[in-house]
């Protein structure tokens, strides 16, 4: 590679999780500590890091054809930029990529991203670098401070995940489950709201296994650590996610009901409502210990919202098992969820299972899935016309004094009235839709 001059503007592209949307918030930072800028709306950047997913379908593919676009539209405007893959399938199949891809100088995985600024330096030189290393925890140290941030924050408290789902590549491209520090997480939720957050989602692959030592040296699980933070001023919401039904344990069913901050919302993944695809799964619950948990929560918080993600098609999957699932939704009444075809991912155990299932079976048992999940969505949003609650102001609306936000059960309200980004305004929910409510102002 030649050396070129560095690169004044910078575009960071996310895909996937909220976890790279957080990695992604991260990296724009460092990339801006090196006085680069980012690029406006509309125009090239000069630097562009494409952060990547790859939990399920054509991941790698993706990645190849969006660096043919990117040195496509480059040799067109006579100005190629620079291009960095991160993410998971950076870290998954960074070598290949280097191979592949001549265009790409920099190639980062998850747990090396605070390396970025050395690694471009390098690519400056002319010389192409990978870092795939994982070592735990380093990264978050090596962080500048964060910058000014939206009302809803996230916070990264737990990376990589020890379940080993059979059809999940998180084990292998996020590695084994770490906890950040208690005490820098209390930090770093101080400077969020500092930067302007009022509400901060707690992130991990698996957060309910976080764990740490609290300031009086106790060792404490995800419950401490939220009403450690339910005390910091200017904080007004958290949430987290996403949990494994395996790792939740009393105190945090507990924290739902004795501790306002957290709102009423779980996701919590199912993936499957029959016992024999989870345990194919090597999910360790069971359809009716799931449900079980799941009325202990309600207990807690009798209003809580219930999120989850599903897989249709896992191989082997009978008619009769996928019905299961239908039926576990009807049971649960999910307020949101997520639901995907089943996607085999090299070197996960699920990709080699006899019975792999056609993907005209897969499309229609999605549909199926999803009908009812959205039959239950706009249930859940009717249900919730004519109570009043907090809504935080997140961004203007498309018309003039509109505002759209968030209600405590994370449904998207948009409302007319006096109101600033930031704002937690009282707001009665009077219409709803399958994904949004119109509010009206009260007082
Ligand atoms: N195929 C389809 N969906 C998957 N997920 C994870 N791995 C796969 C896969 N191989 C889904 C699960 C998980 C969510 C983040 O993505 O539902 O909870
Ligand atoms: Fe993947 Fe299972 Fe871990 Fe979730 S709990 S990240 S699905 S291995």
């Amino acid at each position: 590679m030649k050396p070129t001059t560095p690169p004044k503007t910078y575009r960071v592209k996310s895909f996937g999780c909220q976890m790279n949307v957080y990695d992604g918030e991260r990296m724009a930072e460092l990339l801006a500590e090196k006085g680069i800028t980012p690029a406006p709306e509309g125009e090239d950047a000069d630097l562009v890091v494409l952060n990547t997913c790859h939990i399920r379908e054509k991941a790698a593919e993706k990645v190849y054809s969006d660096i043919g676009r990117l040195v496509k539209a480059g040799k067109e405007a006579g100005r190629e930029p620079m291009i960095a893959v991160a993410g998971c399938v950076a870290q998954a199949e960074g070598e290949e990529i280097m191979a592949r891809a001549p265009a790409v100088s920099m190639v980062v995985g998850p747990q090396a991203y605070h390396r970025l600024p050395e690694m471009l330096d390098k690519a400056v030189a002319g010389e192409r670098a990978t870092d795939t290393d994982m070592p735990p925890i380093a990264k978050f140290d090596a962080l500048p401070a964060r910058r000014k941030i939206g009302p809803a924050a996230f916070l990264t408290v737990q990376e990589g995940c020890d379940k080993f789902c059979t059809y999940c590549v998180v084990p292998y491209t996020r590695g084994a489950e770490i906890s950040r520090p208690f005490k820098d997480l209390v930090t770093e939720a101080q400077k969020l709201v500092e930067a302007g957050a009022r509400e901060i989602t707690l992130l991990g692959q698996n957060v309910s296994a976080w764990s740490g030592e609290d300031d009086k040296g106790r060792t404490t699980g995800l419950a401490g650590l939220i009403r450690v933070l339910a005390r910091v001023d200017g904080l007004e919401r958290i949430r987290y996610t996403t949990s494994h039904p395996a790792d939740m344990d009393d105190d945090l069913i507990a924290a739902h009901g004795d501790t306002p901050k957290l709102m009423p919302y779980l996701h919590l993944p199912v993936q499957s409502g029959n016992d024999r695809v989870l345990k194919a799964m090597n999910r360790s619950h069971t359809a009716e210990s799931y449900l079980r948990l799941l009325e202990r929560f309600r207990a807690a918080r009798p209003d809580l919202a219930l999120s989850g993600d599903f897989i249709v098609g896992f191989p082997g999957e009978t008619e009769a098992e996928f019905a299961d699932t239908l039926s576990i939704v009807d049971a649960v009444g999910y307020a949101q969820a997520y639901s995907f075809k089943y996607s085999p991912r090299p070197g996960t155990p699920a990709a080699s299972m006899d019975g792999q299932i056609a993907r005209d079976v897969m499309d229609d048992r999605l549909q199926r899935l999803q009908s009812a999940l959205n039959r239950d969505q706009l249930a859940f949003n009717q249900a919730s016309v004519g109570k009043t609650c907090q809504v935080l102001v997140e961004r203007k609306g498309k018309h003039e004094g509109q505002w759209l936000g968030k209600s405590p059960w994370l449904q998207s309200v948009w409302f007319e009235g006096d109101a600033a980004i930031g704002d937690l305004v009282e707001v009665e929910l009077v219409e709803s839709g399958p994904n949004s409510l119109a509010g009206v102002v009260k007082g």
